[in-house]
């Protein structure tokens, strides 16, 4: 193991050494067989950037605008629930480290902070991620508090009717409560002392901070989890979001898009922006890797709103990659929450400046100056 991380997957198995291995497990794992888990970071390799030389190159930018908001370069921290089980206060670490190399972090309805803990934090408020409950005046308070708090950008997902069949979840006793779950966590818990230290001791309050007065029983994680799979609602429909941007006057992106016919409904009902994701391949597995269906999801909303995407991005050159494609900007997941596991603030600090460079390198070597002017022409091969 090298000393300095460097890569993703350095973060990772630092990650992996300091969480009991049922919560390195819930970040790591994907649904099923974890077909499309892994697909989402072949396809990018299959995307290949186009070498151009002596073209003046000096005056290289990675700054650009996702929704409204500057950034340093196209990459959003995604939505990860339970990130304050990963590091102390995980949600505020992960959003003074995107703060301070200025790109957005969004807040996860089932994050451990609460929305006012993240943004009296943050000196860029964060985006707030909204699953659609039962309860649909808790709905309306929650985007009330998110105001409030200074959020003006709603990341409203789409792909969770229910979660999805994970297997490390269920080995791990993460599904089941009562005495079996019990003892097979806290076999895991055990042997990590230095997370116990830093999360059970020093991280508390450990509740979903957002839907803590929803639950009698507020520390309580396992009944929270009984409480949210509950209360996720399989009956959403395109009206239901209808009813929600007239609710939201800020910003509005849909979340977990992955079909252009979908993508074509998300322009009529008012969306501001998409995410072409399908979860991290938590969720229905075999579905395409999100490189595989960008294009086609491109070319079907023709830039008429704000295309993001998610599944997979390990690096700068497939930040570069995407913007080939036809995205705007990216959404990361794992990485971001691997390197918060890993070294705090400052790991996601280290690795999104790292992203910064390798994505002006690839600018470079492809040619282009300006984040906007990436596009097709900078691939040398098109498969789609
Ligand atoms: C541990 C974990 C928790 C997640 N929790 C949420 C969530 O609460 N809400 C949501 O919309 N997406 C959630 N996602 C999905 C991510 O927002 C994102 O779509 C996905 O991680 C992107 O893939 P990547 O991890 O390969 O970057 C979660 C993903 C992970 C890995």
């Amino acid at each position: 193991m090298p000393k300095i991380p460097a890569a993703v997957e350095d973060f990772r198995e630092l990650a992996r050494q300091r969480l009991p291995r049922f919560l390195f497990d819930y970040i790591d794992g994907g649904a099923t067989e974890e077909q499309t888990l892994k697909a989402n970071e072949e396809a990018w390799k299959q995307v290949h950037p186009r070498q151009r030389v002596l073209r003046n190159v000096e005056d290289t930018s990675t700054n650009t605008t996702l929704l409204g908001e500057s950034c340093s370069l196209p990459v959003v921290c995604a939505p990860v629930g339970l990130a304050g089980m990963m590091a102390t206060r995980g949600e505020v670490q992960g959003i003074k480290a995107a703060n301070q190399v200025q790109v957005p972090f969004t807040l996860s309805t089932v994050g451990i902070c609460t929305l006012e803990e993240v943004n009296s934090a943050a000196t860029t408020p964060c985006w707030f991620q909204l699953y659609m409950i039962r309860d649909r005046e808790r709905i309306e308070k929650l985007l009330q508090k998110a105001w409030n708090s200074g959020s003006r950008t709603l990341v409203f997902t789409v792909d969770l009717p229910l979660p999805g069949m994970r297997h490390r979840d269920t080995r791990n006793g993460l599904e089941a409560t009562g005495f079996a779950g019990a003892l097979v966590k806290a076999s895991q818990i055990i042997s990590r002392p230095g997370w116990i230290y830093r999360v059970a001791l020093k991280g508390q309050p450990l509740t979903f901070g957002n839907l803590s007065d929803a639950v009698p029983n507020g520390k309580d994680l396992d009944a929270f989890k009984a409480w949210v799979d509950s209360q996720f609602d399989p009956s959403v429909t395109w009206e239901d979001i209808a009813w929600i941007r007239e609710r939201w006057q800020g910003k509005l992106i849909l979340k977990g898009i992955l079909d252009a016919e979908d993508a074509q409904k998300t322009v009529e009902v008012g969306a501001d922006g998409i995410v072409v994701s399908n979860h991290g391949g938590r969720q229905l597995d075999g579905v395409h890797a999100s490189a595989e269906q960008l294009p086609s999801i491109v070319k079907a909303v023709n830039g008429r709103l704000t295309v993001l995407v998610d599944g997979g991005i390990r690096n700068g050159v497939d930040v570069f990659r995407a913007l080939a494609l036809g995205a705007d900007g990216v959404m990361v997941g794992r990485p971001w929450i691997y390197a918060v596991a890993a070294k705090g603030e400052a790991g996601l600090v280290q690795l999104l400046e790292s992203w910064q460079k390798e994505f002006r390198l690839a600018m470079m070597l492809a040619g282009v100056t300006r984040v906007e002017d990436i596009g097709r022409e900078h691939l040398a091969e098109l498969k789609n």
